[in-house]
């Protein structure tokens, strides 16, 4: 149960309501290209105006590190909002002062105001409490409904309940309580899918699912890393060396967690490899042999043959056949399954389809999640390029629950108190 006063709890009819929303959208040529983290932010800006609330919203967009750049200007989101929410969408080109009080001027009752984007200013990431305030001058109350941003504490999520009533937005809500019943309560068998770049940036995940998951899989250039500190050659692959100390702690705590109770852990038995990532080179599939560390009861060993490595020059680019379907089929057994990071290489489309060649094992996963085989268990899908692969493929509304957070959804999967959601008033 979501412990914080949220916009239920409290009058919010007729009042200015500062509501930190996290619009950090990709954009390309000044357009917005994935406008997912705006959507989930419609049904709190939707009841705030049926009360007849005035909308003051406020946002950061990439890193522009305390400077006015224009590439980072939240104007383009304006007209996206607009779209969304069938009303009129200000924009305020500051955030703070007299462009601010004199935009609001001109708002009407039901109109929102979007102010320009918090990073122009460096005291926003110092938590700087005049900031803060000046942030609050114009409104009456603060709603945070910027799930993405809630790890940080800035003025915009921290400093600035000091000035202001603060309560939680219904996508914080959503996203807190959805991700916190999973990591706390979860309906069992619960399965781990993880992927991405860096084992460093997960590591805290990957040992919690390891103690409370009854399947762990792992794929991506992290797999490579794993791959590489249980003495498979990965040749040219993606990885980090850096982080293979790391590695070889995850499979220690994975073969201790297996002597203690059922538990699976699987990496990649194959892959699909190539010398470059370029969607016509030729690829091929390797069979390294050896699938899962923690190994189930009679699973099938199949002996490596001697040719069956990766070259030299070779990269893993997916996982291969087997393992994709393995995954698959693990997902058959489960309740439950969290899924944060793509199995490989799934953003160069080929001529012949948006996936790629690379995507294969990624589309498996998701056949597996959505109950193309069968069984189709509560899913939980977080991480940034996991989320944009999903919504490339239209298929964003078919899962149960997908995080607008990056780092915010890691950090509470992982146990950590959010400072963001730490500062609202509880119930
Ligand atoms: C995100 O995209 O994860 C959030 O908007 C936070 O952005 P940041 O990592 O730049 O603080």
């Amino acid at each position: 149960m979501f412990a914080k006063k949220t916009i239920n709890d409290i009058a919010v009819s007729g009042k200015s309501v500062l509501v930190r929303v996290d619009y950090n959208v990709p954009l390309s040529e000044g357009k917005v290209i994935d406008s997912y983290r705006i959507k989930q932010s419609i049904p709190t800006l939707e009841y705030l105006l049926k009360q007849k609330s005035k909308l003051i919203l406020i946002s950061h967009l990439g890193r522009p590190d305390g400077q006015v750049k224009p590439e980072f200007s939240l104007a383009p989101i304006a007209q996206v909002l607009q779209r969304m929410l069938r009303t009129k969408v200000h924009f305020a080109p500051d955030c703070i002062g007299k462009p601010v009080t004199r935009t609001l001027a001109a708002v009407k009752p039901g109109e929102v105001l979007l102010c320009e984007n918090l990073r122009f200013h460096p005291e926003e990431e110092k938590n700087d409490a005049n900031f803060a305030k000046a942030l609050a001058a114009p409104a009456d109350i603060f709603v945070q409904d910027g799930f993405g941003v809630v790890h940080r504490a800035h003025a915009s999520t921290v400093a600035v309940t000091k000035y202001l009533p603060s309560v939680a937005g219904l996508l914080l809500e959503r996203e807190v309580d959805t991700i916190t019943n999973v990591m706390v309560n979860p309906s069992h068998p619960l399965m781990a899918i993880i992927g991405g770049a860096k084992i460093a940036d997960k590591l805290d995940l990957i040992k919690r699912f390891i103690e409370l998951a009854d399947i762990v899989a792992i794929g991506g250039a992290m797999g490579n890393t794993l791959l590489s500190a249980n003495g498979v050659f990965i040749g040219k692959s993606l990885s980090d060396k850096d982080d293979l100390p790391l590695a070889k702690d995850i499979i220690r705590l994975a073969r201790h967690e297996a002597k203690k109770r059922s538990f699976v852990f699987v990496l990649p038995r194959d892959g699909v490899v190539a010398s470059s990532p370029n969607p016509t080179t030729k690829t091929r599939i390797v069979d390294w042999g050896s699938h899962a560390v923690a190994e189930i009861e009679n699973y099938p060993r199949r002996v490596p043959l001697s040719s069956a490595t990766v070259g030299n020059h070779e990269m893993i680019l997916d996982i291969g056949p087997f393992s994709g379907s393995f995954i698959a089929g693990c997902l058959q057994l489960v309740n439950t399954v969290v899924w944060n990071g793509t199995m490989g290489v799934t953003e160069i489309p080929s001529l012949i389809s948006s996936t790629g060649p690379f995507a294969h094992g990624t589309e498996l996963v998701v056949d597996g999640i959505l109950g193309q085989f069968g069984n189709r268990p509560f899913s939980l899908i977080g991480g940034g390029d996991t989320v944009g692969y999903i919504e490339s493929q239209g298929l964003i509304d078919q899962f149960n629950h997908v995080s607008t957070g990056g780092g915010a959804s890691l950090e509470l999967m992982a146990g950590r108190k959010l400072p963001g959601v730490e500062v609202l008033e509880d119930k």
